[in-house]
């Protein structure tokens, strides 16, 4: 049987043996996956793991902080924090097509990676929370007939990178990272944190990208996942976010007209994000949702309810 126990002994144990006094790089993006590898290698080797969290302008609210305070202040790692906002959405201006973002974000990601990476000096590997299924997937992934959406995660570097990889999870399911985490002593709000896309936001505002969009979709986003804890129900679900749509619609508030965006929320129940269906959260929680997000958020007069399930719908709308 797994043991847990050993299991992280062991591979502590091959991460020394296998780095020996070299250095090594990790490409951290805050999600479940790359986080227990960082704190695990960290455990390993301390001081001689580097990570690396790039901010492309697309992610939640408050989540850069919460990055930063969470593996600088808590664990005490080196960590690099690169602010790229603006060179993502400079090169994001003007682009609504869902799978030109996709590239375009993962490109940028590569660049400039690869330029802290020259910035601060030379690694011998590359960290990634590379799972099971991620080893199988770009495996049976072979012709872009295959491809429905062109995945880019934090991981998305290319193959002819001047590194050796070390990928403590290629042998996991992302249950069992997440056992590695909370063994690891992390916190609940990091090993249960619903997947986030590697184009963050960028496919969660719908047409063109703008800062004052992200902004507007940030601030729905957060009262829609504050509320879903507030009534239990995040660890219920698979992910649960908003998706600011490029329609703007009519409406009315106190004695005045108004003509402002819609948002839809989505949320999903599943066990692999294979295949899921919308969450049937309580029309009570809906409510207070709605009326939290059309109340507070300047620049939204409307929100509506995903009902879709997958298949025949993706998870994200782009
Ligand atoms: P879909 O929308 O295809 O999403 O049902 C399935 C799961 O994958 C996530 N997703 C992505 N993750 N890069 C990623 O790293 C991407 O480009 C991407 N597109 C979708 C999605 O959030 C869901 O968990």
């Amino acid at each position: 049987t797994w043991n847990m126990t050993n299991f992280i002994e062991s591979k502590i144990a091959e991460i020394r043996e296998t780095v020996g006094d070299a250095s090594v790089l990790c490409a951290l993006s805050g999600g479940v996956d790359s986080s227990v590898a960082a704190v695990l290698i960290h455990r390993a080797i301390g001081d001689r793991l580097t990570c690396v969290f790039v901010n492309n302008g697309l992610l939640r609210k408050n989540e850069a902080e919460a990055v930063v305070k969470t593996f600088r202040d808590h664990y005490h790692m080196n960590l690099h924090y690169e602010d790229a906002s603006d060179r993502f959405l400079q090169k994001l201006a003007g682009v609504s097509d869902p799978e030109k973002k996709r590239k375009i974000i993962g490109n940028e990601f590569i660049y400039v990676f690869e330029d802290v990476k020259k910035r601060l000096g030379s690694f011998d590997f590359l960290a990634q929370g590379t799972l099971y299924p991620d080893v199988i997937e770009s495996v049976s992934v072979k012709g872009p007939s295959a491809v429905i959406k062109s995945h880019h995660n934090v991981g998305g570097l290319p193959e002819n990178i001047d590194f050796k990889l070390l990928e403590p999870f290629r042998e996991l399911f992302k249950d069992e990272v997440r056992l590695v985490g909370l063994e690891l002593g992390m916190p609940d709000e990091i090993v249960h944190r619903h997947p986030f896309p590697g184009p963050g936001l960028g496919i969660r505002v719908l047409g063109e990208i703008s800062k004052e969009r992200l902004d507007v979709l940030r601030e729905a986003d957060h009262i829609f996942l504050e509320e879903i804890k507030m009534a239990d129900l995040y660890r219920h679900i698979w992910q649960a976010f908003v998706v600011l749509l490029p329609v703007n619609t009519v409406g009315v508030m106190g004695d005045e007209r108004t003509y402002e965006n819609a948002c839809a929320l989505r949320a999903v129940t599943s066990v692999d994000g294979m295949t899921a269906d919308w969450a049937h959260i309580p029309y009570e929680v809906l409510a207070r949702i709605s009326n939290r997000i059309i109340n507070e958020v300047k620049g939204i007069n409307r929100v509506v309810y995903d009902i879709s399930s997958k298949p025949p719908g993706t998870i994200e709308w782009e």
